[in-house]
């Protein structure tokens, strides 16, 4: 029996999560690109996530523990009822910014009625869905692909299926990652979008949106399947000898 896991009901729109964290804009900017990218795809819903600078479960203003629970909750649940994810942050030091990763390791160990924690990679919340990355970078090589693979290896590590744009066009005239979509920022950080990093990041979100929804296809047709295979199998006499 397949151990590949629904996010339940299947019939209402795919709902692409892209989770972020910009301190300047660049990510925010480029996050929006990528939602276009998204609801090119029919049926497609995106749902943007901004990562804040403090961690999840520490209290802000004058919130009450309860108050933070149910706000720690309520975005556990938008990553819960996600299909796919896609995650973008700046090189920070030629990594992801630590704000962004600390999301996932807040979130991976968030109290749960439901998560192991003592396996939080085996999590419901990113298991078996699709998974990618996009990020921004001051200068050509200050490390947007190491970037890119530090979030890429967090996907892998929590089971996700990992979905990059791959090489596309000529080589030479392909100044973007084959790992995800980047943008350079330029050493004052406020280097405006190119139309190349535009159609990069847009192409992201179309991509990741696509094979979410053959993934969802995918698993409707095993579970029609399934049902099928039931109903023919109950169709058959009683054989109490069998
Ligand atoms: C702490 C820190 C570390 C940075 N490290 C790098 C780096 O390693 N390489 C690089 O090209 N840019 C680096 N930058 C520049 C940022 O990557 C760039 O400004 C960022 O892409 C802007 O994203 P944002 O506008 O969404 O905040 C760094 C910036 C900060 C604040």
């Amino acid at each position: 029996m397949s151990t590949i896991r629904s996010t339940g009901d299947t019939d209402r729109p795919l709902r692409i999560l892209i989770v972020y964290y910009s301190r300047f804009g660049a990510i925010k900017e480029l996050a929006g690109i990528i939602a276009e990218g998204v609801v090119k795809v029919h049926g497609a819903s995106v749902d943007l996530l901004a990562v804040e600078e403090q961690p999840l479960g520490e209290a802000r203003g004058d919130e009450t523990d309860e108050q933070m629970r149910q706000r720690r909750g309520a975005i556990s649940d938008r990553v819960a009822r996600a299909d796919a994810l896609i995650i973008g942050g700046p090189a920070y030091f030629g990594s992801m910014a630590s704000p962004l990763k600390r999301f996932f390791e807040d979130c991976a160990t968030a109290e749960s009625a439901i998560l192991d924690r003592t396996r939080p990679w085996h999590h419901y919340l990113f298991r078996d869905k699709p998974g990618a990355a996009f990020t921004s970078s001051a200068t050509p090589h200050g490390g947007n692909e190491q970037a890119l693979l530090s979030m890429l290896t967090m996907l892998i590590h929590l089971g996700m299926i990992v979905v990059t744009p791959g090489q596309r066009g000529p080589i030479l005239e392909q100044p973007s990652a084959p790992y995800g979509a980047t943008a350079i920022t330029g050493p004052s950080g406020h280097r405006e979008l190119s139309a190349q990093e535009q159609e990069e990041a847009r192409y992201l979100g179309e991509r990741v949106a696509t094979i979410a929804g053959r993934l969802r296809a995918g698993w409707q047709a095993e579970v029609a399947a399934r049902q099928d295979h039931l109903l023919e199998s109950s169709a058959q006499p009683f054989d109490p000898s069998a």
